[in-house]
């Protein structure tokens, strides 16, 4: 069959995702990526993953840093996600240099940060998927409001307030 590639992103868009910004500093540039390919993989090693584009202008830096940075945006942070998904714009303009632990530029106001390390980077189609290795991480706290992309559009959760629970057993296996 043949796919057509609007209509797989149409309906690959109603898998509801956080946002997360990927930074690294190669070679003096400081690197940074709007991605929504954000997933946890294993918790022994720490293991989580995003893709990127091929064609990503930053590709070939992103494949030589040895230090990453992934922030996981909160509900007020859509035009950070718009600055970081502007392909060759000067996405740092305005900010001032300070660096994570691992020497990853910082930005501000995340609900949660994961250190990590590339682990492996594997050929996916017109992507590349990098797992990386989570040396240390923080967060504001589980109940600091997400921002979520669904259908093509920023979205807030409307409440906070828990519905039904998964089974004990699949919490745990997949870290939720
Ligand atoms: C909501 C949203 C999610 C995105 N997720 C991804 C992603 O998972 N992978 C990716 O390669 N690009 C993603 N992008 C686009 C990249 O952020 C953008 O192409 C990148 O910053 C360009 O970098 P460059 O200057 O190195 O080409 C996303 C953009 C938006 C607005």
């Amino acid at each position: 069959m043949k796919i057509d590639m609007r209509e797989f992103r149409n309906v690959l868009g109603q898998f509801a995702t956080g946002i997360a910004i990927v930074t690294a500093a190669v070679d003096g540039n400081r690197l940074g990526a709007t991605i929504s390919s954000f997933n946890s993989v294993s918790l022994d090693p720490p293991l989580v993953l995003f893709s990127l584009a091929s064609k990503s202008l930053g590709i070939a830096q992103w494949k030589a840093a040895t230090a990453l940075t992934i922030f996981i945006l909160g509900e007020h942070q859509a035009d950070l996600s718009n600055r970081f998904a502007r392909a060759g714009a000067d996405k740092w303009a305005e900010f001032g240099d300070r660096a994570t632990s691992n020497g990853s530029p910082w930005l501000p106001g995340a609900i949660a940060s994961f250190d990590c390390t590339p682990f492996a980077v594997y050929a996916g189609g017109d992507h590349e998927i990098f797992v990386c290795e989570v040396e240390a991480f923080s967060t504001a706290g589980s109940m600091a409001p997400p921002l979520i992309f669904h259908a093509g559009k920023y979205r807030n959760l409307k409440s906070l307030e828990a519905g039904k629970m998964p089974p004990d057993d699949n919490m745990w296996l997949h870290g939720w």
